[in-house]
């Protein structure tokens, strides 16, 4: 079993998504054990308890300083100790020392096609706004590894996604919810719940018939 652990910030579609694929079976092999947030109104949170997972609020907000919170929320999840770590929607940047302990085990969803509308300053429907601002006809979202960089680790998959001449940058975040994030990330889970991912020389390699990880 998969221990995973979920960073969420918002309204949490995107945990919603996974936890329905695990209901479902499309996820298999992976038990949420926790979801961490950094905003105690976070929607997310309810999700989790409805599902009666423990739901943790670690926020900047509550400690002195970065450090003193970069060291408290890397503590916490050493003592969670999960095999992966989802960020599902958390818009705090990862401590390095968090990285440096869960390196490779920690997955991130972005809504846009990396390396485009992505970085410091690019999270949710801001994402979305610039893509319109430039005009792309195609945009979609990302699922990758995190590294030390912000949205530079390797990618697991990506998905494409249509931008219409109405879209306002609600209705393209709904459809690249809905025709990529929640798609992809249950998908990428369960590979790496199942052994069909793996990074080697920092690619991500996907497990064909007959390969051995
Ligand atoms: C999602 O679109 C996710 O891709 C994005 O925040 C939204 C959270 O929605 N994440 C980022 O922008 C990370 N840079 P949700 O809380 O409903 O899943």
């Amino acid at each position: 079993m998969l221990k995973t652990v979920v960073c969420v910030s918002g309204g949490g579609t995107n945990l919603q998504a996974i936890l329905d694929a695990i209901e479902q079976g499309r996820i298999t092999n992976t038990r949420i054990t926790a979801v961490i947030s950094n905003n105690p109104g976070a929607k997310a949170l309810e999700r989790a308890k409805t599902h009666g997972i423990p739901g943790i609020v670690m926020s900047p907000k509550e400690y002195p300083d970065r450090e003193s919170f970069h060291r408290a929320f890397t503590e916490k999840m050493c003592e969670l100790a999960p095999d992966l770590i989802v960020l599902a929607g958390f818009l705090v940047k990862i401590p390095q020392e968090m990285v440096a302990r869960f390196s490779g085990r920690i997955v991130n969803i972005h809504p846009s096609l990396i390396p485009s509308f992505c970085g410091v300053g690019y999270y949710g429907l801001k994402v979305h706004e610039k893509a319109l601002e430039r005009g792309v006809k195609l945009t979609g979202a990302t699922v990758h590894f995190v590294n030390e960089g912000m949205d530079e680790g390797p990618i697991i998959a990506q998905r494409a996604v249509e931008v219409r001449e109405d879209d306002t940058p609600q209705t393209l975040q709904r459809r690249v919810m809905e025709q990529a994030e929640w798609i992809l990330l249950p998908a990428a889970i369960d590979d790496i719940a199942n052994g069909r991912l793996q990074i080697a020389d920092g690619k991500v390699r996907r497990k064909r018939n007959g390969d051995s990880l």
